[in-house]
């Protein structure tokens, strides 16, 4: 390293500890996407094959693709736009610019649905949750989530609050709060797991969850599972490329990438178990889809014992699990402001706050006023999620798979292996798997989401 580039590395923000990363990094991975989303996907699509399948694309592809985040971005210590200059040369820049595009959408209909979150939270502490018939729940949700004003309010709180641990900078915000939430999740999601299956009738859950039946699987559940993968390890947008620059050289990347992934994996499976149980024991039905937590659960909070207790520790678990992803959110655009324009920390996070805060307010009323402004059967929501979960992640994985598998594969090995200090055996693996395996699976999922394969809706 040149005493120019050593001195800009000094400046920029790092984290203090393998350990401050790995926490910080889970927490970026476990989000919504495990508690909210995987055990809904998971009941739609007949339970325990989806989550076999699930598993063995996380475990080989998708965290090809994170450690290839890592790579990239600890090789260049830069930004992601920067980082992609720096390893790809002209034309890369744009997929770091795109990632950071996409990191504003997702925050901005991200924040709406923690939003949510904190009024539940609200609810159980206040008023515990009273009715246990999911069609009356339904309408009260709808009702709430259909208003033109509070759903912003708490929209607002939840930017403020994402906003305020970002402002603290790399170590004194992102790793800090990381490092004192991740395990309080721990903690919250083991003490619901238990309480969930030990209910009576717990079991049915618990069989439809690890019992698998391939006899259900098509190419929609794959399709499903791969894309919950990549979406779960925060792949595709930059966030982890960001996450991983500010990382020593020291610390060996595909250990560390390997705890995130299982962590990530470990908390979506206790969320399952947490869900599914309690969902079968009082008899609902687990494939109602996105309503799931929100709909279902509070029924199922209301026929608990001392479910206003459960409920509140259970959206405690919710906020936690949003907030510290969408502080990663948060970060690409920050670093990138920060280190390509010039502007100051604190002047980056307060203007991308107000921008995410305006753009999430349509995605807020597309569950009430502009419920019926669509744009091909698309909600303002719909389009929001649609262009970056199915288009724009799936894009920049493709773009970091193919720029370490082929572009800039000597670069990556020399730094994935420490410049050959360190051995790691599945190194060419790891690199087929990004020039190769990687992009086809992720064309597939472009194509399959873009509607252009008959049959994998
Ligand atoms: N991984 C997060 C989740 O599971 C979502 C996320 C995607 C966060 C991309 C950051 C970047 O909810």
């Amino acid at each position: 390293m040149s005493a120019a580039d050593g001195a800009r590395v000094a400046a920029r923000g790092h984290w203090g500890s393998r350990l401050g990363f790995i926490l910080a990094s889970a927490g970026s991975a476990v989000g919504l996407g495990n508690i909210w989303r995987f055990p809904y996907l998971t009941g739609e699509n007949g339970g325990g094959a989806f989550l076999l399948i699930y598993l063995a694309l996380l475990f080989t592809v998708a965290i090809s693709v994170l450690l290839a985040e890592f790579v990239v971005g600890r090789a260049a210590r830069r930004n992601a736009v920067g980082a992609y200059r720096a390893l790809g040369g002209r034309l890369w820049p744009v997929f770091g610019f795109l990632g950071i595009a996409a990191g504003f959408v997702i925050l901005s209909f991200y924040s709406v649905i923690g939003g949510w979150t904190i009024a539940y939270l609200q609810q159980a502490l206040v008023a515990g949750f009273l009715s246990s018939d999911p069609a009356a729940v339904g309408a009260t949700f709808e009702t709430r989530i259909g208003h033109p004003l509070t759903p912003l309010l708490y929209h607002g709180v939840f930017m403020a609050l994402t906003i305020g641990i970002a402002l603290g900078g790399v170590r004194g915000g992102i790793e800090r709060w990381s490092r004192l939430l991740m395990p309080v999740l721990f903690g919250l999601v083991i003490v619901l797991a238990v309480r969930s299956l030990t209910l009576p009738g717990a079991s049915a859950g618990i069989a439809f969850f690890l019992a698998p039946d391939f006899g259900e699987v098509t190419g929609a559940t794959v399709l499903a599972a791969f894309s919950q993968a990549l979406f779960s390890l925060s792949v595709g947008m930059g966030a982890m490329v960001t996450y991983g620059s500010y990382l020593s050289r020291e610390v060996q990347l595909p250990g560390a990438t390997a705890w995130v992934a299982s962590l990530d994996a470990l908390i979506a499976c206790l969320a399952g178990l947490v869900i599914l149980p309690a969902v079968f024991a009082f008899g609902f039905d687990p494939s109602s889809g996105p309503g799931l937590t929100y709909i279902t659960l509070p029924a199922v909070f209301a026929e608990m014992p001392a479910g206003a207790l459960f409920g509140a520790l259970f959206f405690l678990l919710l906020l936690i699990a949003a907030v510290t992803s969408a502080v990663s959110l948060v970060e690409p655009f920050i670093a990138f402001v920060v280190e390509e324009v010039g502007l100051r920390r604190l002047t980056a996070g307060l203007a991308m706050g107000a921008l995410v805060f305006a753009l999430g307010i349509p995605s807020a009323w597309s569950f009430g006023l502009l419920a019926d402004v669509t744009l091909a059967g698309r909600t303002f929501f719909g389009w929001m999620d649609f262009l970056t979960t199915k288009l724009a992640l799936p894009l920049g994985a493709l773009a970091i798979t193919l720029l370490v598998g082929w572009i800039a594969r000597g670069h990556a090995l020399a730094e994935v292996t420490g410049d050959g200090a360190h051995r790691f055996p599945l190194a060419r693996l790891w690199l087929w798997t990004c020039g190769l395996v990687a992009p086809l699976a992720i064309v597939w999922i472009l194509l399959a989401g873009l509607g252009l394969l008959p049959g994998a809706g």
